[in-house]
C-alpha cells in the first residue's frame, strides 16, 4: 500500500543521529560520563550520538521526557541512582518511573566527595562536622534537588553531623560547582567526575571521598571512615535505559554499542583519571541493568518511607 515499505526494506538502525538525554545541566558529573559514553558509542553505531541536558526536579523532567518519547532507539537516557529513588521519592510523576523503560547497561559507579568553599573555616572533616554543628541552616547545602546524588549524599552528612543546613537546588551540580568555587554556597557532596579537577586546582576544599577505600585518582584525600564518619559510604551508578517498547533487537545493538564503548581505552583512562571505571561488560547488557535497577528501587523504598521525606 501507499507510503507502506515491506518490513525487509526498513532502513537498518541506525540510519539517523541518536540523541541521549542527561537529566542534568551540562557540565556536571552526568553530562561528563555520558559525554565520553556517546562519543565512543557514535563511533560503533557509525552514527553521532548526541547528548542534550534537560535538567530540572532531580532528574525526572529528563526522564519523562525519554519515558514518553518514542521507542524507535533514537532517544536514550542516560541517568543515575536517581532512577532506584525517585519512584519512592516522587509521589506525583507524569511517567511510569518503575516501568517506563527498557535498560540497555549499566555503565559506571561514581564515588563521591565531600567538598566545600576553599575559604571554609575548617582544616578536616571533624572540623567542618563541628562547624556545620555550629552554624547549622547558616550554610548553604548546593544540590541538583531531590533525587540527586548531591541530595542523598547531603541527606547522609547532615544525618551523620546531626544538624541541618539550608539546601540550594541547581538543575545539576555544574553550575553548583561554579557558585561553590565562587564562594556563594558552603558546602556539597558530588560526584568524583566533577570534583577531581577542581580538587586537584585547589578551587575547593576537599573533605573526604566516599568510599571504603581511598582513590588512586585523589590518594592524599581520606576516606569517610579515616576523617571520623564510618558508614558514610556512597558510590552512584549509572545505567543507560531506551524507552519501554523499543524492539529487543534494538535494545542489544546499543548494549553491543555500550559494550565497545566501555571498552575503549580513552574512555578507561579518562574515568580512570576521574576516579571511576566501566562496569565489567556483563553488567553493561539489558537483563544486567533491569535487575539492579528493580533490586535498587527496593532497597531504596523502605529507607525513604522510614525518612518520610517526598517531593510533590
Ligand atoms: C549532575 O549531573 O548534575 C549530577 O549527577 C547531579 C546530582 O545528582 O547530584
Amino acid at each position: 500500500a501507499f507510503g507502506v515499505a515491506p518490513a525487509g526494506a526498513q532502513a537498518p538502525y541506525p540510519n539517523r543521529p541518536i540523541t541521549v538525554v542527561v537529566p542534568f545541566a551540562a557540565g556536571g558529573p552526568t553530562d561528563t560520563v555520558t559525554r565520553l559514553v556517546a562519543e565512543a558509542m557514535g563511533r560503533d553505531l557509525n552514527t553521532s550520538v548526541v547528548v542534550e541536558n534537560v535538567g530540572g526536579a532531580g532528574g525526572t523532567l529528563g526522564a519523562a521526557r525519554v519515558a514518553q518519547a518514542r521507542p524507535d532507539g533514537y532517544t536514550l537516557l542516560l541517568h543515575h541512582i536517581g532512577m532506584g529513588t525517585t519512584p519512592s521519592l516522587y509521589r506525583r510523576l507524569s511517567y511510569d518511573a518503575v516501568g517506563g523503560f527498557a535498560p540497555v547497561g549499566l555503565v559506571t559507579e561514581v564515588p563521591m566527595t565531600i567538598i566545600a568553599r576553599k575559604d571554609i573555616p575548617a582544616g578536616n572533616l571533624a572540623e567542618l562536622v563541628a562547624l556545620v554543628r555550629q552554624q547549622r541552616e547558616k550554610l548553604n547545602y548546593a544540590n541538583a534537588g531531590i533525587g540527586a546524588a548531591s541530595h542523598l549524599c547531603g541527606l547522609l552528612f547532615q544525618k551523620a553531623a546531626d544538624a541541618p543546613m539550608t539546601t540550594v537546588p541547581y538543575r545539576g551540580t555544574g553550575p553548583a560547582m561554579t557558585d561553590l568555587i565562587g564562594g556563594t554556597v558552603d558546602v556539597m557532596c558530588d560526584q568524583t567526575t566533577n570534583t577531581t579537577e577542581q580538587i586537584r586546582a585547589g578551587a575547593v576544599k576537599v573533605f573526604a571521598v566516599t568510599t571504603p577505600q581511598r582513590l588512586p585518582s585523589l590518594p592524599d584525600v581520606p576516606t569517610t571512615a579515616e576523617a571520623g564518619l564510618p558508614g558514610m559510604e556512597v558510590t552512584i551508578w549509572h545505567a543507560l535505559y531506551a524507552p519501554k517498547g523499543t524492539p529487543e533487537a534494538i535494545v542489544n545493538r546499543l548494549s553491543a554499542a555500550l559494550q565497545a564503548a566501555l571498552r575503549d581505552q580513552r574512555l578507561a583512562a579518562r574515568f580512570a583519571d576521574l576516579g571511576t571505571a566501566p562496569v565489567a561488560q556483563e553488567r553493561a547488557t539489558p537483563a544486567a541493568a533491569q535487575a539492579f535497577w528493580q533490586a535498587d528501587i527496593a532497597k531504596w523504598r523502605p529507607v525513604i518511607e522510614a525518612a518520610g521525606q517526598y517531593a510533590d
